[in-house]
Formats: structure tokens, C-alpha cells, sequence
């Protein structure tokens, strides 16, 4: 044990040497354009000073080729969206400016489609490398909505394959070598990270996670609330417990990934609502009528459901305008409401509460979907209010070194090491130097024994999408799935593994040496990896047993002692 603790501190000590400065991602909507009168917003707009990164949204895939699917070829080519775009880099050289491609309003088929087939995924790759040269991006961003989502077209095999084009595009871009990065736009909802995201790798080889730390509630959800909540609620029941802000982030260390990588998503526009007849009362949570789709659109975004920032100020500000303005105390997010509407958003107090938060958390930095929408006319205050907290606080925040280490644990649900039926190269993730791996091992250690590779098929809830009303796009990143709209049945597993009796596992002696780099524990929920040649017990992700073949913690369904299958 204390070899272990003296080795841990060595590996964590010598990382405080060079600070990471935070990050300030702008998202930019390129069809923000197309508002009306105070709401167009054009490239001269975005306050670059203000932000580290802006992501140009979106290009897509064209599903013929697999090439790159430019979404407004008028706007983004002809009248030289992509190239006006790239030129802040002349007066802004330190700026990083990103494309990113997909979001909600792509689908997720075609992305399913390119990533099932190594030829495709070359395709779009070096499609992507040409592109990035043509009109000058030095980042690229990935909003697949999602991996693995049935309800959105793709498969239970998304979840390896995009793990494979992630690894293929990193190397493309390292070949090339102009230092581009690659982030990409992720949930929090834990079905959505279990069906999609093999967490630890993927944080090792991006540059950032974009975390959509918002549209966890909506009109699709059946009642009035915030939709970026920070922590829970007392009203917050079941799945909703833990669909909130800290939880959602979270949610992603617990899943093995660096909080330094995480980027946390700050919404400058809020999610609406029409409350149900007679309806008086206004509590978070409160009833609505579901058939309006939302509240009533805004005189510039023209979405129901769905209002910009500045659209919101504009009213609950004004003492003539008759919203009252309330405060989420649990949630720390602002709400109002007038007659039968019903809206939940952040304003500069709630936003200032998250840049405390994102500080003593130690996360990477701050994003917004979507710059578009702030206060950038100062109709109700400072011009940009919002994004001038995020540059304030971000500004002088150096990213700390994580000071503690995920419990250490065997891969968890690692994509298969060998190669898989497409012929593509087997998948390893080495961190990259400087990187946080919570994996870390002395380097005296032996390698890890190759785990098996039969296809095992965890059982995944589907989320049934005939039930689920999404709000209108784009107007919006990405909309979490209700999750009390997942069925209670989950699918079977069709993988049988051969089911060695209990007494055919070789639990180690008292202070036995190793065989191996892992072995089992009496305990399902727990396991032995080697340290320094002894066995030091390691415990699974609470919910899932110890398999004794493939050496990973997994759905406790799959478990290959039958005592452990509860
Ligand atoms: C790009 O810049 C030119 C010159 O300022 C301008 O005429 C054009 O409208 C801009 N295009 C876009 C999409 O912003
Ligand atoms: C708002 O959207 C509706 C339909 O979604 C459309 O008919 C209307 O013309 C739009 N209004 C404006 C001002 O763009």
C-alpha cells in the first residue's frame, strides 16, 4: 500500500509544473444571420475577445460520398461564411477557430453509417483534412447526436466504431502536423454515455469534451422547469435526481475522464413553456399543456419552446411587461413567468454561481451554445453580459492538475483489441504526454493480459422515440431525452458466456504473489490488480460485478459467475 500511495504522489507531483490556461468555447450559429431587425447576428458580431475557441456551426456529412456537406452553401461559400469566418485568425492569432459538425438537426444515421465502414471513415476523413486546409480552420468539433442512440438512427456497434474514427482523425490530424484540435459536444444523461462514449479513451485522445450541460428539461419532459439546473431540486424525482449540472459533470469523472478535459456548457437562451389552463401555480415543475409544443416564440428566434437571452431580458426586466421574476434556490437558476407562460434561464447571478462552481471543481473551462444569443446589443444592460462573466472569471483561472486519481479500475467497457470485422487496426489509447491517465501504472508493472474479445452485448435501454416530442431546429444544440420516457424493459442479452462454475476461479492466497494483472475477489463487486506484484483490492462502478474472463466490471447481466448476476 504505501509503494502504491508514494508512487501516486510521484505521478501527480510531477505534473504541477506548467499551469493550463481555462477555456472560453463560443459556439457561433451561422443562421443567426437570418433573425430579424435587433436579432441578426453576423460574424462582426462575435466579441473575440471574449472567447478562447468559436466553433462555426455546423457543416454535415453527405451521405454519397462521405465527403463533407456544406448545410448553406449560399451563406457559407458563396457570400464566404467559412472564409470571413477564418480571417478573425489575422487580427486574432492566438484564437482558436473550430467547425464543428453534425448537431440535432443532422440526425444520426448518416453518422452510424460512415463510421460502420473503414473506407467511408477514411473518406470522410481525408475529406475532413481537405476541408480544414481549404478555408483555413485549426479545430474541429464533433457533435454526433449520438453514438449509439437508437431513437436516432444508430446501433449498438456505433459505440467501438466511433471510438475507432476518433483515433483514425486524430492520427490524420497529427499527420498533419499544424497542431489541430479535436473536441467534441457530448451529453450528461448516463444511458446516453453508457450507449455511446467509451469515456476514459476518448477523453485521452481529444483535446476537449464539450459538455451540454443544458436541455435537461422541455416541453418534452410534460412540465414547466429550468433546464440547466445546477444541483438537484426537492422536487427532482428518479431519473431526474441526477439530471443536473454537478451531477451530469460528474457523471463524467466518475466515468474516467480528466476534469481538466471538461468544458462545461453554459445556455444563453432558455427552454418555455405554456402552462395548462387555470393553472396557478408556478412552481418548478408545475403542470403545462404539452400540445403547444413550448411557450410562444420569440420576435427574433421564432421557435416555440425556446428563447434567446436577450429576448428573455428584455421582457422580465421591464417592470411594465408583468413577468415576475423568481429564484430557483436548490437549482441556483432564475425563472419567470406571466399569464399562462412559463420560463426557465440563466442570468448573470446564475451564471456567475457556475464560474464559481467550475473553479473549486477544478474543470476545464467554460463553452455557450450559443454566442448568438446574448445581450449583444446591451438591450437590457451591458452589452455581451453573459459572456463578459464567462471571460472574467475564465480569464484568470488556471486549470489545476486533478489532485486525485479515479478509483483505479480495469478498463471499463473498453473497445475490443482486436481487430474488428471491417479489418480496421486493432484500437489502443496511449495517453498522450502530460495527459492524465487515470489507468497510470509504474512503469515496472507487466502489461496487462490481453482481454477476450467476444462481442458481448450489455443490455441497453432504449429510449422509444414514438413517445418523445422534440422541440424545433435548429434553434438549439442538442435536447437531452427525457428520461422518464424510457421504457422499464430492457432489452436481453443474446451474449451466453460460457459460465464457469464458482470453484473453477482461483481467488489469491493472503499475500500471495500475482498471476496476471488482474484477478477475481470472492466479492463480485470487487477485484485484485497487481501492484508492485501483490494483489491490492480494487473495487467495480457500484452497480456493476467483476467478469473473471474479460477482466472488466461490467453490467452485473453479464456476469460469468452466475452468484453475481444480481
Ligand atoms: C463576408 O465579408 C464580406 C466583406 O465584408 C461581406 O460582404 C459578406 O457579407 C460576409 N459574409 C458573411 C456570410 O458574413
Ligand atoms: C416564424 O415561423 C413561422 C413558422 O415556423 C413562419 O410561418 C413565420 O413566417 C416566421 N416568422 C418570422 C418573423 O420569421
Amino acid at each position: 500500500m504505501r509503494c502504491f500511495l508514494l508512487w501516486a504522489f510521484a505521478l501527480f507531483a510531477t505534473q504541477h509544473a506548467d499551469a493550463t490556461p481555462s477555456r472560453i468555447v463560443c459556439y457561433f450559429s451561422n443562421w443567426a444571420i437570418y433573425r430579424p431587425g435587433v436579432g441578426k447576428y453576423a460574424i462582426e458580431d462575435i466579441p473575440v475577445d471574449l472567447c478562447t475557441h468559436i466553433v462555426y456551426s455546423f457543416i454535415g456529412i453527405e451521405d454519397k460520398t462521405w465527403g463533407v456537406l456544406v448545410i448553406d452553401p449560399e451563406l457559407d461559400v458563396e457570400k464566404n461564411g467559412f472564409k470571413n469566418f477564418t480571417a478573425i485568425k489575422k487580427t486574432h492569432p492566438n484564437i482558436k477557430l473550430q467547425v464543428a459538425v453534425g448537431g440535432w438537426a443532422e440526425g444520426g444515421e448518416k453518422y452510424s453509417a460512415m463510421v460502420a465502414d473503414k473506407s467511408r471513415r477514411d473518406h470522410f476523413i481525408a475529406a475532413i483534412v481537405d476541408f480544414m486546409n481549404r478555408y483555413g480552420f485549426d479545430g474541429f468539433d464533433l457533435d454526433w447526436e449520438y453514438p449509439g442512440a437508437a431513437d436516432r438512427g444508430g446501433s449498438f456497434s456505433d459505440k467501438d466504431r466511433f471510438f475507432y474514427f476518433v483515433e483514425e482523425l486524430r492520427r490524420a490530424f497529427d499527420g498533419e502536423g499544424k497542431g489541430w484540435e479535436i473536441t467534441m459536444a457530448v451529453p450528461i444523461a448516463k444511458f446516453r454515455l453508457n450507449e455511446g462514449y467509451h469515456v476514459p479513451e476518448l477523453c485521452e485522445l481529444l483535446d476537449a469534451i464539450h459538455v451540454m450541460s443544458y436541455d435537461l428539461r422541455g416541453n418534452w419532459a410534460g412540465f414547466a422547469d429550468s433546464h440547466s439546473p445546477l444541483y438537484k431540486r426537492p422536487h427532482d424525482q428518479w431519473a431526474y435526481e441526477t439530471l443536473n449540472v454537478n451531477d451530469g459533470l460528474q457523471l463524467w469523472v466518475d466515468y474516467g475522464c480528466s476534469p481538466k478535459k471538461l468544458i462545461v456548457g453554459i445556455p444563453f437562451y432558455g427552454r418555455s413553456f405554456t402552462l395548462s389552463n387555470s393553472n396557478n401555480n408556478y412552481n418548478p415543475g408545475t403542470y403545462i399543456n404539452k400540445e403547444a409544443g413550448g411557450g410562444d416564440p420569440g420576435p427574433y428566434t421564432n421557435a416555440t419552446g425556446f428563447l434567446a437571452y436577450y429576448e428573455i431580458c428584455t421582457e422580465v426586466n421591464n417592470k411594465d411587461a408583468g413577468w415576475t421574476k423568481k429564484w430557483d434556490e436548490a437549482g441556483k437558476v432564475p425563472y419567470a413567468y406571466k399569464g399562462n407562460q412559463w420560463v426557465g434561464y440563466e442570468d448573470p447571478e446564475s451564471v456567475q454561481i457556475k464560474m464559481d462552481w467550475i473553479k473549486s471543481k477544478g474543470y476545464g473551462g467554460a463553452m455557450t451554445w450559443a454566442i448568438d444569443m446574448d445581450d449583444f446589443h446591451g438591450l437590457c444592460g451591458p452589452k455581451n453580459a453573459l459572456i463578459e462573466i464567462l471571460a472574467a472569471n475564465m480569464k484568470s483561472y488556471n486549470v489545476p492538475e486533478p489532485t486525485h486519481a479515479t478509483t483505479p479500475r480495469p478498463e471499463w467497457a473498453r473497445p475490443p483489441s482486436t481487430p474488428s470485422a471491417d479489418g480496421s487496426k486493432p484500437v489502443k489509447t496511449t495517453p498522450r504526454p502530460g495527459q492524465w491517465d487515470p489507468n497510470a501504472k509504474p512503469s515496472t508493472q507487466p502489461k496487462p493480459t490481453t482481454t477476450t474479445t467476444t462481442t458481448r452485448k450489455p443490455t441497453t435501454e432504449t429510449p422509444d422515440s414514438s413517445e418523445v416530442v422534440y422541440p424545433q431546429l435548429p434553434t438549439s444544440h442538442s435536447p437531452e431525452m427525457s428520461p422518464t420516457l424510457k421504457p422499464t424493459t430492457t432489452t436481453t442479452a443474446s451474449y451466453k458466456p460460457e459460465i464457469p462454475e464458482d470453484n473453477d476461479v482461483a481467488y489469491p492466497e493472503n499475500n500471495a504473489d500475482c498471476k496476471g494483472d488482474f484477478m477475481p475477489h470472492e466479492d463480485c463487486a470487487k477485484y485484485y490488480r497487481c501492484v508492485h506484484g501483490k494483489p491490492m483490492v480494487f473495487e467495480c462502478k457500484p452497480g456493476t460485478a467483476y467478469h473473471t474472463v474479460t477482466n472488466v466490471c461490467d453490467w452485473p447481466a453479464n456476469a460469468d459467475r452466475e452468484r453475481c448476476r444480481h
